[in-house]
């Protein structure tokens, strides 16, 4: 959907700006190189699809059969029978499961505990003591986690709040967004910047079976739009960061449009700022390219909260028009400040969030680190999820020593972007000061503020759109969804991106040379084409996968290995035949076996997924669903959390 068709307020969840201007995005020559092993897409004969694009693979020990860590492994299990594609305004799981709502929106969790009302009617005060919106990535941290445990029915259920629903979010959705000139009331954008963010909530399995919150918990909490933080890493001071509100350039206000996730080794979680670029304003002319390069706005933020009718310090920031004598004077440096993984202790409340610039900035959608060992470094990869963006990985200067491990080790160490070679081979490129290609930048801030430039300058490979990233436990092997990239033409393909236009998305994973995650080469292949019935993945002339109505599927995205093996599957594509709503398969990444194990509700994305230790308790995240949903009898949609567990209570796809 094109964001002029969405206006006044901005409600397109899949709004993404084409804002690389560089020329790695031609790729005319890619055919010209192949080589070894080829992986192909067919289309499906019924649809037309004649699309078959060679690709060259060499070398790469990816076919049916291959496990990178070079021991045979047992094969996780698909133990339970597909489900049909669905477009019932309700959770589908197979056979032998059961699915109950939890935490929906509105859900109180803190302070007072304000009661969610029905009518849209709680203010921004309820809301900040309340669940999010949009449900999006999500962690279980079992509640003695810090002692050592692994409790499967008590502990930290921390999820993001990616965005939100303004025509669900107030009595009779938003307003003010009609006039000439807009203007916000300040109450409405309140809870507006309220329901975005994080939920930390303490949660209990009953004596039951049952879940609930617990109540006065200390550790449920409230991160919003609105929360301090502390900027980090290289960033830090610089002259780009500074503000009316941080003069010194070591603070800022909240954290925005948060997608996925990511768990560290040493038991805290990193929520990613996607989409932040479009709550700016800046209609200064150029704009700076540390805005216009992500897609800052030329008129109005994505819901106008700049203009609130109170004129709040905190709303005005989101004007980054150059408006005072200086920096520190206005917020035309407000946006510099968003644009990273944000780190959260959900063990300790009273640690502000840290934003850890050297991770990069960029549109993150969440970020996969890699196991870690004893004396060696940490290691984590992040996608960049806008058209012809690019795939990152971060190695901490610093060792892992489990004793002392702590966010620090985020603060310093080097930036790589992927760049995917056509013969199946791969380069981690650094973006560090005195590299060939990055002369622009003198210093590290100044990279890492344009990290998309200077991945450009390094000539990294523009993917379709890379999402959600996973590490096969078993065999080392990193994959990462790229969900679709419509506007790919067909002379800018490359080997990893081959289809122009490419309308259903495809997984892709790579092993490290020599299985050592710091390593700056790689290899890959592609995992599974999506699309619909008979959409084959075809390696070397054998077709690996042939889609069927057990698991056609659109616009993979979020990606996630559970302790087992299995790879879990969701979907944020086209709902219309033959997909019908949005869902979640499981795959075994060895024989490329894929079942459809969950459908959403109509209109929503599924997005995140977790569970407890003992892979007992999954818990699902369903978006945006655009129907009454998961209380009819409420005539507003509420985005919830789904728990998924197994009749004879045994584990979760088994
Ligand atoms: Fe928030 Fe790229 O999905
Ligand atoms: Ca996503
Ligand atoms: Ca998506």
């Amino acid at each position: 959907m094109d964001k002029t068709s969405v206006r006044p307020i901005d409600l397109d969840p899949n709004f993404e700006p084409v804002t690389n201007p560089s020329n790695n995005r031609s790729f005319e020559n890619v055919l010209a190189a192949r080589m070894g092993r080829r992986t192909l897409m067919k289309g499906s004969v019924g649809a037309g699809l004649a699309s078959l694009m060679g690709l060259s693979l060499a070398g790469c020990g990816s076919d049916s059969s291959s496990g990178s860590a070079g021991t045979p492994q047992a094969q996780p299990t698909l133990g339970f029978r597909a489900v049909p594609t669905s477009s019932a305004n309700q959770i589908v799981v197979p056979e032998g499961y059961s699915s109950t709502t939890f935490v929906p929106w509105g859900t109180p969790i803190s302070g007072s505990y304000p009661a969610y009302l029905a009518d849209g009617s709680n203010t921004g005060e309820d809301q900040e003591q309340q669940v999010g919106d949009n449900h999006d990535g999500m962690h279980f941290f079992p509640i003695d986690l810090k002692q050592g445990g692994n409790s499967s029915t008590e502990g930290l259920l921390v999820m993001n709040h990616e965005y939100i629903n303004p025509q669900w979010l107030h009595p009779d959705g938003p307003t003010g967004a009609d006039l000439t000139p807009v203007v916000r009331p300040s109450a409405e954008v309140r809870k507006e910047v309220a329901a975005h963010g994080v939920s930390v909530i303490h949660i209990r399995q009953q004596a039951s079976g049952s879940w609930e919150v617990v109540f006065g918990s200390p550790f449920n909490r409230r991160i919003t739009g609105q929360t301090e933080m502390d900027i980090r890493g290289p960033v830090r001071g610089s002259d780009k960061v500074k503000t009316r509100f941080s003069p010194d350039g070591t603070r800022t206000r909240g954290t925005l449009n948060n997608c996925s996730m990511g768990a560290t080794p040493w038991g805290t979680y990193l929520a990613a700022e996607e989409n932040w670029a479009g709550y700016f304003v800046n209609t200064d002319s150029p704009q700076p390219p540390e805005h216009a390069r992500y897609g800052v706005q030329d008129d109005n933020g994505r819901y106008y909260w700049e203009t609130a009718d109170g004129g709040e310090d905190e709303y005005v920031r989101f004007n980054a028009s150059q408006m005072g004598a200086t920096a520190l004077d206005d917020y035309r440096n407000e946006p510099n400040t968003f644009g990273y993984m944000v780190e959260i202790d959900p063990f300790t409340p009273e640690v502000k969030p840290q934003k850890r610039t050297a991770l990069g900035r960029f549109g993150h959608e969440g970020v996969i680190f890699a196991p870690v060992t004893e004396g060696e470094p940490v290691v984590c990869y992040s996608g960049d999820d806008s058209r012809f963006e690019y795939i990152y990985k971060f190695v901490s200067d610093q060792p892992y020593y489990a004793a002392t491990a702590g966010g620090y080790l985020l603060n310093q160490g080097t930036l790589y972007v992927a760049v995917f070679n056509d013969n199946g081979s791969g380069q981690w490129k650094a973006l560090k000061v005195g590299e060939p290609g990055l002369e622009a930048w003198t210093t590290q801030a100044d990279i890492l503020l344009n990290t998309r430039a200077a991945a450009d300058a390094l000539g990294a490979t523009p993917m379709d759109r890379p999402e959600w990233g996973a590490i096969n436990p078993k065999s080392g092997e990193v994959y990462f969804t790229l969900t679709n990239n419509s506007r790919r033409a067909a002379d800018e393909v490359n080997a990893a991106n081959p289809l122009g236009p490419n309308p259903n998305g495809h997984i892709i994973r790579w092993t490290e040379a020599g299985n050592d995650y710091a390593a700056t080469t790689f290899e890959w292949d592609i995992f599974v084409f999506a699309g619909e019935a008979g959409t084959e993945t075809v390696v070397d002339g054998d077709a690996v996968v042939s889609l069927t109505e057990d698991n056609l599927f659109n616009s993979p995205d979020g990606l996630w290995f559970d302790a087992s093996g299995r790879l879990w599957i969701q979907t944020d594509g086209s709902d219309a035949a033959p997909y019908q709503n949005n869902m979640m398969l499981a795959a075994d990444p060895d024989t490329r076996e894929i079942k459809r194990f969950l459908v959403g509700p109509v209109g929503c994305e599924v997005t995140g997924v977790t569970s407890t230790p003992d892979q007992k308790t999954m818990f699902v995240n369903i978006q945006h669903p655009d129907a009454f949903w998961p209380d009819a009898s409420v005539e507003r949609p509420r985005c919830a959390t789904v728990i998924v567990t197994k009749d004879d209570g045994g584990v979760i796809g088994s």
